[in-house]
């Protein structure tokens, strides 16, 4: 990664925690830059605000406990307030893709509960067009070999996610297609089309979810709204 990048995500990590109050119920996003929103966020719990957290990954869970952050199961909540995440992805409809980090199902479940989403983005996440990096699926284990070949068949060029020479296991149990598709024209449709594949659980096309962006960019933050 480079230093511009890093120093981004810490920016606006930090900053992103500033957007917390008091009693709310949070969501914790998964990533490298959900790690530094939630290290300023246990600065803040520490100096006496009071909060809850649902966390979006066991990564994110592990973290933010042992830091003293107060981490409910997400069944019971009734709501979220605010949910701030990261994305691999963002585009100008604020439509994501994520899941580079392997957490899209529980990131999506969490936002899909949250009144309010924020990404949190450095400034190589903002692009026109969503696609070029690889869009992740979450398949189940069961048959993953013929779920691949159907991607294949579809002419989305698939790849099975592998992790230390075996392939990478999700929090659910299940497995990660990566769609190179170099270019999404319509995000609704292909999200739509993904979703009626048998063996497919979820994948990381996040349309109409994201309520706002915090974007690094020169040095600054800016806080973008729909
Ligand atoms: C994990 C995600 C992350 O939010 C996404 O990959 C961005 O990660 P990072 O902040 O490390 O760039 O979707 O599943």
């Amino acid at each position: 990664m480079h230093e511009k990048q890093l120093m981004e995500k810490q920016l606006v990590g930090a900053r992103a925690a500033e957007l917390v109050e008091d009693g709310m119920v949070v969501g914790l996003g998964t990533g490298s830059t959900a790690y530094y929103m939630i290290q300023r966020l246990a600065e803040r719990v520490r100096a006496g605000l009071d909060i809850a957290c649902v966390a979006t990954s066991r990564q994110t869970h592990e973290l933010a406990a042992s830091l003293g952050i107060r981490i409910l199961d997400v069944n019971q909540v009734e709501a979220i307030d605010l949910t701030i995440d990261g994305a691999d992805e963002i585009d100008e409809h604020f439509n994501a893709i994520k899941g580079g980090g392997g957490a899209l199902l529980r990131e999506k479940i969490v936002a899909s509960l949250s009144r309010k989403v924020v990404i949190i983005a450095d400034s190589t996440k903002r692009v026109k067009q969503l696609g070029k990096f690889p869009l992740p699926v979450e398949i189940v284990a069961f048959a993953h070999k013929h779920t691949l070949k159907k991607f294949e068949q579809a002419g989305y060029p698939a790849k099975i996610r592998e992790k230390d020479g075996t392939l990478f296991v999700t929090d659910g149990g299940n497995h990660i297609v990566d769609l190179h598709l170099g270019r999404i024209d319509d995000p609704e449709g292909l999200a739509e089309t993904i979703d009626r594949m048998t063996g497919v659980v979820d994948h990381g096309l996040f349309i109409d979810l994201v309520h706002e962006v915090l974007l690094a960019e020169d040095g600054d933050v800016r806080l973008l709204k729909k």
